[in-house]
């Protein structure tokens, strides 16, 4: 199928070229000229496994391109929006990404055969009609303006539907995306027109029926499962889906962290509490990790909106509002257990090991890094910190922080006070303490996230603190 994908970030790069490496010629868009440059070098924008790779695949086989104008929708069968939905203050979400986009394909669909826009942004439950209506706004724009493509029909209504608006959520993992797309847990179409169910099942088939030949770079499928169950269900559920599967997900770790919190105060460890109790399959072990609390794009952003729907129908939905509380506060704990033993944060020097809000990713999206760096130069205290792929992106993202990036461990370990591990990258599981016990000013850890032995840190010197231990 001609498939176009609007926003070419981490959900549509991935989407894009993944649907490009099962057969689909794939136009991705984007109106960032500066990322289109990188991409159409043959590189990936973003730090992303894989991602390099799939793209070189795309050029190889000829099936992926990118552009910065919507040209190609008129030629399309599936377009999908994969742009942005970022919080906005109030805790709903910003929708005017979505609405740009939208109006933007309504003005250059081919109004004489049926097309099928797929929502895989996720946005508030209803928002399937809102896209509808935008599309069909971009279309009697276009036609008023007597675009040539636009010529045949000048609204979307029931009789003469010639796009179909489908909500497909979307659910993979920044730092393992391109495995996650290609071994998703399950597919979820949102809409009652069976043309576009039809539509979309043959778009996943390869999928769908794991019968790809692999990319020699990824790893095969972890749990050997069949077929990939494919969920169709009315677009309303579909939204649904998404929010909860995050908000479950979100408030599973705060779960944790407020049992470490209890673990600490009795002499409890948390890391053994959640490992027997993970063991218990209708709970399972996946998110139960106490540590410095959940970050990045989705969780936050998902669970206010939600908080925010349930609000516009007068709900209180308090233990969605207990996680986003937790989670908040939970960035604190590492700041008290510095001035536990610091006392006072004013002249020391912190270094903090990772910067992005999970590893194997550059994302600094409501990481908890920036916000733990904001605070303690607000107390006082000189921060250092090194990432392995995320200095850059933080730098970007935050240059308001007064913050020294560092290209190694030793570099921001070098004369400081203490050292804080905030994401859990797989270089700082095994740290070399012993000798970084020579490098810094005092010698104390916070392992925010209980990646290492506290036996081994106490054994090389160092005063250790864990979360919930
Ligand atoms: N990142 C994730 O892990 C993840 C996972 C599941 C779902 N989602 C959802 O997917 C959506 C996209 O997330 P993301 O992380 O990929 O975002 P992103 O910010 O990485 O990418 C969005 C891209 O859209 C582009 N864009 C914005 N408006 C445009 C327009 N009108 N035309 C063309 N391009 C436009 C931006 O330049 C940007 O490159 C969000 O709704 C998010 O909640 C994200």
């Amino acid at each position: 199928m001609k498939v176009v994908v609007v926003g070419a970030g981490y959900v549509g790069l991935v989407t894009g070229t993944v649907l490009a490496y099962i057969g689909h010629s794939v136009t991705c868009l984007d109106s960032d000229q500066a990322k289109l440059d990188v991409l159409m070098s043959g590189r990936a924008p973003i730090f992303e496994p894989g991602l390099d790779e799939m793209i070189r695949i795309g050029f190889e086989t000829k099936r992926l391109s990118f552009s910065h104008d919507y040209d190609a929708v008129e030629y399309s069968d599936v377009v999908f929006i994969t742009v942005g939905t970022p919080p906005l203050e109030t805790g709903g979400v910003d929708l005017s990404y979505v609405k740009n986009a939208a109006t933007e394909i309504g003005k250059h669909l081919d109004s004489g055969r049926l097309q099928i826009i797929v929502n895989k942004s996720t946005v508030p439950v209803g928002c399937g009609n809102w896209v509808e209506m935008l599309v069909s706004q971009g279309r009697e724009s276009a036609a008023d303006n007597s675009k040539p493509h636009a010529s045949g029909s000048s609204s979307a209504g029931a009789s003469e539907r010639t796009c179909v608006v489908v909500s497909n959520p979307e659910f993979l993992r920044e730092g393992s995306a391109v495995y996650d797309s290609f071994f998703p847990e399950r597919i979820v179409i949102g809409t009652s027109d069976r043309q576009a169910q039809n539509i979309m099942r043959e778009l996943y088939t390869p999928i769908l029926e794991q019968n790809f030949t692999r990319p020699s770079f990824l790893e095969p499928c972890r749990d050997k499962r069949g077929a990939i169950p494919l969920v169709i269900t009315d677009p309303a559920s579909s939204e649904m889906i998404k929010y909860t599967a995050n908000a479950f997900l979100a408030t599973k770790i705060s779960f944790a962290n407020e049992i470490a919190a209890i673990c600490e105060s009795v002499g409890a460890d948390i890391t053994e509490v959640s490992r027997a109790v993970g063991l218990d399959h209708r709970i399972g072990k996946e998110f139960l990790n106490a540590g410095v609390g959940w970050g990045g794009s989705c969780f936050g952003k998902d669970l206010s909106a939600l908080i925010a729907i349930a609000e516009e129908y007068g709900l209180t939905p308090n233990i969605l509002s207990a996680a986003k509380q937790v989670n908040s506060a939970q960035r604190w704990v590492v700041i008290k257990k510095l001035q536990t033993t610091l006392k006072i944060m004013k002249g020391r020097v912190i270094g903090l090991l990772g910067l992005s809000f999970k590893p194997n990713t550059d994302d600094v999206r409501d990481s908890p890094s920036l916000d733990i760096a904001e605070q303690l130069i607000k107390l006082g205290a000189a921060v250092k910190a090194y990432d392995p792929v995320a200095n850059a992106s933080a730098r970007i993202a935050r240059p308001d922080l007064d913050v020294s990036y560092c290209d190694s461990v030793e570099e921001v370990a070098t004369d400081s006070n203490a050292l804080v591990i905030v994401t859990e990258w797989d270089e700082f599981r095994s740290l070399r303490l012993s000798s970084l016990r020579n490098l810094v000013r005092t010698p104390v850890i916070v392992d925010a996230r209980n990646i290492i032995n506290p036996t081994v840190a106490r054994w090389a010197g160092f005063e250790y603190f864990g979360i919930g231990r």
